[in-house]
């Protein structure tokens, strides 16, 4: 026996002894709960009961009353078969959009700017916009990270790292997991108000999937406004499931709003199914964002992309912003959309 576990077996006995002197009696309401509080009861039977089927129930004062359960053999039950559809999903659509995206680059390479860069450089997004966008970006990252380790820690970390790695990983990964969820709704909140308007559906965007985005073959360019249809799909799954995530999120945080232990498991499964859902679509649009294609990661970094990209990818909002430029161009201290690179 490793100092790691009987360190562990110590702390776990004392834990026990700490419940079962501060939990109040309560009747056990089967033969096979153990009551840690009832007089009778050894810390031999309490041991026992981490093994095998046991309940062990005390009482609590806060209003979370399933706190008061401290062993649940239906729980331990429920994580094996339930946590089964959350790890297949995951695995599926995480894995799958990986190799996707490397197919993807073998075939198609970098998007590159077929017309090659100009002199020139248009305003695309804010700093208030940019903002938004990485305040939600930043959070979902750790989000996904720490919630990929709840889903395989014990399965990848565990074994490649040791117990030690895994156990301050999984400390510190439910803390930042649960803060990070605010941050992730503020951003969401924020990146929704500023561009639900550019992403209501048009027919420019039949034209555009109709042509796959020009994202298959070089020199295509099918007309876009300020996001394309495929863009308008990652918004829209990001609000959605950026939604829905943030409801159960919040359900889970706080288990005595969501009704009762079959509802906060449900939660559990929905949180899960939609998480890995919406990583494997953010991977797709990390990688086209950045490496995948080349001038579209200034947009959210220096908010200043190159004239000839956005024409490539977005004609109709060149235009419309240019327009209104021209239109604006006699009024003293308007500022130019576009600007001379430096
Ligand atoms: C390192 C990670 C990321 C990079 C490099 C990145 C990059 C970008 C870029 C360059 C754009 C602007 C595209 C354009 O000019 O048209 C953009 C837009 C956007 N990003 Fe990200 N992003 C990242 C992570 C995320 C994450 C994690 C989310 C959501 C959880 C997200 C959600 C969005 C949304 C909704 C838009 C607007 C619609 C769209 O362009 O698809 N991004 N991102």
């Amino acid at each position: 026996m490793t100092i790691h576990t009987k360190m562990a077996r110590l702390v776990a006995v004392l834990a026990l002894g700490l419940f079962a002197l501060f939990a109040q009696p309560q009747a056990a309401q089967a033969q096979d709960i153990v009551n840690p509080t009832a007089q009778s009861v050894t810390e031999d039977a309490l041991l026992g009961a981490l093994s095998g089927d046991a309940q062990v129930q005390g009482r609590v004062t806060i209003p979370d009353d399933l706190s008061s359960g401290l062993i649940k053999p239906g729980n331990r039950n429920w994580a094996d078969t339930h946590g089964g559809p959350v790890r297949t999903t995951t695995l599926i659509a995480v894995v799958g959009m990986l190799a996707v995206l490397v197919a993807f680059y073998l075939i198609r390479g970098k998007i590159r700017i077929d017309s090659g860069p100009s002199s020139e450089r248009i305003l695309r997004f804010t700093s208030m916009e940019r903002f938004a966008h990485w305040l939600m970006a930043v959070s979902f990252i750790v989000l996904a990270i720490t919630g990929l380790n709840l889903v395989f820690g014990r399965a990848v970390i565990l074994p490649l790292f040791g117990e030690g790695v895994f156990g301050t990983l999984s400390a510190w990964g439910k803390v930042a997991h649960n803060y990070m969820g605010f941050a992730f709704m503020l951003g969401l909140l924020l990146s929704f108000l500023y561009w639900v308007v550019h992403n209501i559906p048009d027919k420019v965007d039949l034209k555009w999937l109709s042509q796959g985005g020009g994202l298959f073959v070089k020199g295509v360019h099918p007309p876009a406004k300020k996001f394309n249809a495929g863009q308008k799909g990652i918004f829209w799954s990001v609000t959605i499931g950026g939604a829905a995530l943030s409801f159960t999120g919040v359900m889970l945080l706080f288990p005595e709003m969501a009704g009762g232990e079959a509802g906060w498991q449900l939660y559990q499964v929905i949180h899960g199914i939609v998480a890995a859902v919406l990583t494997a679509i953010v991977i797709a649009h990390i990688y086209i964002g950045s490496v995948g294609m080349e001038g579209a990661y200034d947009a959210m970094g220096s908010g200043e992309v190159d004239l000839n990209w956005a024409k490539e990818h977005h004609s109709l909002w060149v235009d419309e912003v240019q327009g209104k430029q021209s239109q604006d161009g006699g009024e003293a201290g308007s500022r130019p959309a576009t600007q001379p690179a430096e």
